[in-house]
């Protein structure tokens, strides 16, 4: 990903210089940031999204909370753009799962055919182009660069068109501090 093209390998650079920023935070209070981010949109109004996650549980991560807000605003607004007005659910939805914490993004919408499956992360890769939508093909790539730059993994999954589509992504927990400090967990 790094060297597939001038604007991601800024991105990169951009990523490293803001380590430093990198603090233990809530996925899930990102989650709920960003559910109400989009509330304010008057363009998906007529869809309904929904927040599961287990009470009690933040999913604590260390991570720079701009870019787990970019992360959770791209994802969630594909969704929304994938879904029909008024039929259309989003639900975003977090656990905890071994030394991880894995969010979901799912939508009931317009699903993903198998064959662009496998170039949803590159550069560039959009269907919005020439659509009358904008879109510029590069929210998931710098999606999965901030993601693998955290130690984390995406993935994409749809059972093909008109099936809805589920991305989900995994970053190491927070383990509980020691000595004063948060450290990150072991994979
Ligand atoms: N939830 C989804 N359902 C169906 N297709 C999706 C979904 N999420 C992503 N895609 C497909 O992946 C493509 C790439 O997504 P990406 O976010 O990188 O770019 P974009 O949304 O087209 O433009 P932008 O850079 O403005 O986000 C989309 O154009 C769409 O074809
Ligand atoms: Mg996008």
């Amino acid at each position: 990903m790094r060297d597939t093209c001038a604007g991601i390998r800024y991105f990169d650079t951009g990523t490293t210089s803001m380590f430093s920023s990198r603090e233990p935070l809530s996925l899930a209070d990102v989650a709920k940031e960003v559910a109400e981010m989009t509330r304010g949109l008057k363009n998906y109004r007529d869809r309904r999204l929904r927040l599961r996650f287990p009470a009690g549980e933040p999913l604590s991560v260390v991570a720079q909370r701009t870019e787990m807000k970019q992360v959770l605003l791209n994802l969630t607004i594909n969704a929304l753009e994938a879904v029909r007005p008024g039929a259309g659910e989003v639900c975003i939805e977090g656990r905890r799962r071994n030394g991880w914490v894995e969010l979901k993004v799912r939508d009931n919408g317009r699903g993903i055919p198998r064959e662009a499956l496998k170039h949803l992360f590159e550069p560039f890769f959009t269907d919005k182009r020439g659509a009358g939508e904008p879109g510029t093909g590069l929210g998931l790539s710098i999606t999965h660069a901030i993601v693998e730059g955290h130690g984390g993994r995406i993935d994409a999954h749809s059972e093909g068109p008109g099936r809805g589509s589920r991305f989900t992504f995994q970053l190491p927990a927070a383990v509980a501090p020691k000595r004063g400090e948060l450290q990150e967990a072991d994979a």
